[in-house]
C-alpha cells in the first residue's frame, strides 16, 4: 500500500503546473494540515495530511517534503499510509522531533467501523528522514488513560517534544462538558505513556473542540497554538466556525500553564491548523494550511488542492504574538522597485509595479480622514482589495471580485491602530494566495483568491494627499 501511494505520486506529480512560486503546494490531489514540521539533520521537514487520489479529503496518508530554506521544497515519498487496524480510517495529524539520529513522528490513528463508532489513538513511527517504521506497540496512548468523561472520538493531533530524558505529548481532546481540553502525557521510552494533567481547557469559552495544539516557550512566555472549532463571531475579530487562537501565559517546568491572555493568530479567510518548529539558530517558525474547511476555493487550472502559508517567524512583543514572513524569502527577490512620495487619486499605477508573485510593503502616513485601497491581481473584470479606513480605523481584505463562482464569504475586517501615524502593510501575493502582515506582524490576514494568472494589475487609491513609501519585490 505504501508503495502504491508513492508510485501514484511519482506518476501524477506535475512540477510546474500552475503553482505558487514561493509557497508549498500539494504535489497531487488534496492536502490539509501541516504535520511533523521539524528540523532534522540540518534540513526542515514538512509532512501533511494527504489524499493524493482526489481533490477532496479522503482517508489520510502523511505526505512528505523537505527544504533547506523554507521556500524551495523537495517532494519526497509519502511516509505514513493506513495499513494497520488502529488507523484503518487514516493517519491523522501530529508532529515530529529529532532525537539523536532518529526522526520521531507522533500521529493519530483513526479506526472507524461505521458512522457511530470511531476511535482515535496516538501512535509513533521512527525514521531516518526517508523511511519510517511504526512501533509494534502502537497505539501507545489510548482513551482509557484519559480522565473520566473525556471523549474517545475526539482525541487527536499529538504535539511531541523531549525535555531531558523524558518525552512529552500534548493532545487535543474533548472534556466532559463537550468542549476542548489539552491532556498531557509523558514517557521514558515512547512505548509506555502516563497521563500527567490537563494543561488548559476551553470550558466552552474558546470554541468547542480544540484541534492541533502546539506548545513552546518564546521570549519569556509560555505559548499554546490552537485551532478551535465552532466559535461564535465577535467584533474583536473571531469569525464564525473554525479559528486559530494563541494562548499566552506562565509555563512552569512541570508544564503547568497559567493562561493570561488569548487572541487570534490569523484573522483572514483561509488559515488553519498551524504548527511550529524551533530552528537551530533559535527562531520559532510557524506554518499553517492556507485554507478554510468551510469555503474550499480552488482555481479551475489547479489539479491539486492545498497551499501552505509562508513559514512565519514568531516573537512576543508587548504580550502579543507577532508574525513575519521567513527571512529567507529575501534571497528569492528578482527585482525591487520603489516609490517614495505623496500620492492622491484613483487607480494609480506605478512603474514596473505589477505581477502575481510579489512581496510588497506599503507604509502610509495616515490621519482620521485617510482612506486607501491596494488593488491586487486585477484585470478588466477581476481584483482583490486591501482597504484602510482611518475614520473607523479598520483594515479590510476583500476578494469579492476575484473570480470565485460560489457564494463564499469574501471579506474580513479588523481593528487596526496606526503607529506613529503610520499604517504599514507587508503583502505576499503568490498567484492564488494573499497574506497581509499589518504593523510589522501585529495582526495577520490570509486569503486565497481564484483569479487567472494573467490578471497582474496592481493599483492604489488614496482619497487625499498621502505620503507613502512602497517597496515592491518581485519573485
Ligand atoms: C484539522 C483536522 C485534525 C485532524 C485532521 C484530519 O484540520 O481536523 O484535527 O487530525 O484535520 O485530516
Amino acid at each position: 500500500m505504501a508503495k502504491e501511494v508513492c508510485e501514484f505520486q511519482k506518476k501524477n506529480y506535475l512540477k510546474n503546473n500552475n503553482r505558487p512560486k514561493f509557497h508549498f503546494s500539494s504535489p497531487v490531489g488534496w492536502i490539509n494540515d501541516p504535520n511533523g514540521f521539524s528540523e532534522y539533520k540540518g534540513e526542515y521537514h514538512l509532512f501533511y495530511q494527504y489524499h493524493p487520489y482526489s481533490l477532496n479529503w479522503g482517508p489520510m496518508n502523511w505526505g512528505h517534503s523537505k527544504t533547506k530554506d523554507f521556500i524551495i521544497w523537495e517532494v519526497m515519498d509519502p511516509v505514513l499510509v493506513p495499513t494497520e487496524k488502529y488507523e484503518k480510517f487514516g493517519c491523522f495529524s501530529g508532529t515530529a522531533i529529532q532525537d539523536g539520529e532518529k526522526h520521531i513522528l507522533m500521529y493519530t490513528g483513526v479506526e472507524k467501523e461505521n458512522e457511530t463508532s470511531e476511535l482515535q489513538t496516538q501512535c509513533v513511527a521512527i525514521g531516518d528522514g526517508t523511511e519510517y517504521k511504526k512501533l509494534k506497540e502502537n497505539p501507545v496512548i489510548t482513551a482509557n488513560m484519559l480522565p473520566n468523561g473525556s471523549s474517545e472520538v475526539d482525541f487527536r493531533d499529538p504535539k511531541i517534544w523531549k525535555d531531558g530524558d523524558l518525552y512529552y505529548s500534548l493532545v487535543a481532546n474533548r472534556s466532559s462538558d463537550g468542549s476542548g481540553q489539552l491532556p498531557l502525557f509523558c514517557s521514558k521510552d515512547l512505548k509506555s505513556w502516563e497521563f500527567l494533567h490537563i494543561v488548559d481547557k476551553s470550558e466552552n469559552k474558546i470554541g468547542e473542540m480544540w484541534e492541533c495544539p502546539d506548545i513552546f516557550r518564546l521570549d519569556g512566555k509560555g505559548v499554546i497554538l490552537l485551532s478551535p472549532q465552532e466559535m461564535e463571531a465577535t467584533e474583536e475579530g473571531i469569525h464564525a466556525g473554525s479559528n486559530t487562537i494563541y494562548l499566552l501565559g506562565e509555563l512552569d517546568e512541570g508544564y503547568n500553564f497559567k493562561r493570561e491572555y488569548e487572541n487570534v493568530i490569523d484573522y483572514g479567510l483561509d488559515f488553519y491548523a498551524p504548527q511550529s518548529l524551533t530552528t537551530s539558530d533559535g527562531r520559532q517558525v510557524m506554518i499553517g494550511w492556507l485554507q478554510s474547511w468551510d469555503n474550499h476555493i480552488l482555481h479551475k487550472d489547479c489539479n491539486w488542492s492545498g497551499i501552505m502559508s509562508i513559514p512565519r517567524e514568531l516573537s512576543i512583543k508587548n504580550n502579543r504574538l507577532y508574525q513575519l514572513p521567513i527571512k529567507e524569502i529575501e534571497n528569492h527577490y528578482k527585482n525591487t522597485y520603489s516609490h517614495n512620495g505623496v500620492l492622491c487619486g484613483e487607480n494609480i499605477e506605478l512603474p514596473n509595479m505589477k505581477g502575481r508573485y510579489l512581496d510588497l510593503t506599503v507604509e502610509a502616513e495616515v490621519d482620521d480622514n485617510s482612506y486607501f485601497d491596494i488593488i491586487l491581481a486585477s484585470d478588466d473584470k477581476h481584483y482583490s482589495k486591501i482597504n484602510y479606513n482611518g475614520i473607523i480605523k479598520k483594515l479590510e481584505t476583500d476578494r469579492t471580485y476575484c473570480g470565485i463562482k460560489n457564494d463564499f464569504i469574501s471579506t474580513r475586517k479588523i481593528n487596526i491602530e496606526p503607529i506613529e501615524n503610520k499604517i504599514k502593510l507587508r503583502i505576499l501575493l503568490d498567484r492564488y494566495s494573499v497574506e497581509v502582515f499589518a504593523n510589522d506582524g501585529e495582526k495577520v490576514l490570509s486569503m486565497l483568491i481564484s483569479t487567472n494568472e494573467e490578471a497582474k494589475g496592481l493599483k492604489f487609491n488614496f482619497n487625499q494627499d498621502t505620503k507613502v513609501e512602497i517597496i515592491c519585490n518581485k519573485l
